[in-house]
């Protein structure tokens, strides 16, 4: 980390950079964490958000168990950041990720999921052979349609299956109810999400009954966790991209009490008309496909087009006074597609740069 610019103002910064309010994101990760304990529910914040292992630790800190990730790398970088409870919330397949979550397990205490027993029985042989046990559990399809066994015999009979095998232990269970994060009526939504995590602990009911233990019960993402923390039966959630929040969880998903604490700030390079600006920071520098970034303190400021290297901006009355060289910081419209661009966090209390993080994570995708 360059030294030298902590304390230099967020202004006297180069551009384009990813930048954190640190006081909004602690109190973020403090905010998610209470709600989660007070209601007996752990926190297995997804980490797809920050791919940082800084930033893992101050989640654990804040009281949450360990982390989610999607990728066998991505939990290489958190081990070695010092995590150790790591949920891949994927499946995993081939002879060289097998090979290498049984050597994660020297480690950390990784917990791999499946849906099927051809992903199973090769991750067991090769444990078996490492003299290692790594721990399993099934995601269950709940309507999201993407991966997961079927809810029911399917999944008891997996879950019996696995029990059988030596080198992996079977866990528990998880779902992602990702379909139902947009429902508009905050009722209805509810609603849903009750029934959908009924269902998964309608699964734990029958393994157990089939006489194989089931202690993990996992589900949950930032545009849902606030139901689905309150539903009995589910022992963890994995929502992760809170810490940050932005307009697609609070526009989208309408979930509310946290703040915005991910931007990007620019520098205005161009104004080639009294209503239109151009900024530093193109779709190389944000991604804009899920939801809308925002224009910070500039209401009438609306981001018109991105191309790969430029931000153009349509400017109201109240933002016209904005001329070349100003900074601009814009609320990043969906963390994950904008962290993924960058090799750094900037992280500032209040105006003064405190701390650069690499995302270690970054490009870690097999
Ligand atoms: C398996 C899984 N869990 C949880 C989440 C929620 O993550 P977040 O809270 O960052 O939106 C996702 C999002 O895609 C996911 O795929």
């Amino acid at each position: 980390m360059p030294q030298s610019l902590v304390g230099v103002h967020k202004f006297d910064l180069d551009t384009p950079v990813l930048c954190i309010d640190l006081d909004r994101m602690e109190s973020n990760i403090q905010k998610m964490a209470a709600y989660c304990r007070s209601h007996g529910v752990q926190w297995r914040p997804h980490e797809k958000c920050h791919k940082t292992p800084a930033i893992a630790l101050k989640e654990i800190e804040a009281g949450a168990m360990g982390v989610t990730c999607a990728k066998v790398s991505e939990a290489e970088v958190m081990a070695a950041g010092g995590v150790r409870d790591i949920l891949i919330a994927n499946m995993i397949v081939g002879p060289r990720k097998w090979e290498r979550v049984a050597a994660l397990r020297r480690w950390a205490d990784p917990i791999v999921a499946c849906d099927h027993f051809a992903q199973v029985e090769p991750l067991a042989a090769v444990c078996r052979s490492h003299g290692v046990e790594v721990r399993v559990i099934i995601e269950v399809n709940l309507g999201l349609d993407r991966v997961g066994a079927t809810p029911g015999r399917d999944t008891v009979e997996l879950a019996q299956a696995i029990s059988r095998l030596k080198g992996v232990k079977f866990a528990g269970i998880m779902g992602y109810e990702g379909h139902l994060l947009q429902i508009a009526e905050p009722a209805d939504k509810e609603r849903q999400i009750r029934e959908s995590m009924a269902l998964l602990v309608s699964c734990r009911d029958q393994i157990v009954k089939s006489g194989v233990p089931c202690d993990i019960v996992s589900a949950g993402g930032t545009g849902s966790y606030q139901y689905t923390v309150k539903c009995p039966g589910i022992t963890e959630v994995q929502a992760g991209g809170g810490i940050f929040m932005d307009p697609y969880y609070r526009v989208k998903c309408q979930v509310q009490d946290l703040d915005y604490a991910l931007t990007i700030l620019a520098t205005v390079v161009s104004r080639p008309t009294l209503d239109r600006a151009v900024l530093d920071a193109g779709r190389k520098t944000l991604n804009p496909d899920v939801a809308t970034p925002v224009v910070v303190g500039y209401e009438d400021a609306q981001i018109k087009r991105l191309s790969a290297e430029h931000c153009e901006l349509t400017l109201g009355p109240n933002s016209r006074n904005l001329k070349i060289g100003d900074k601009v910081e814009l609320v990043v419209g969906y963390g994950d597609f904008t962290t993924v661009l960058h090799d750094e966090f900037y992280g500032f209390r209040g105006d003064r740069l405190e701390v650069i993080w690499p995302i270690l994570g970054r490009g870690k995708l097999q």
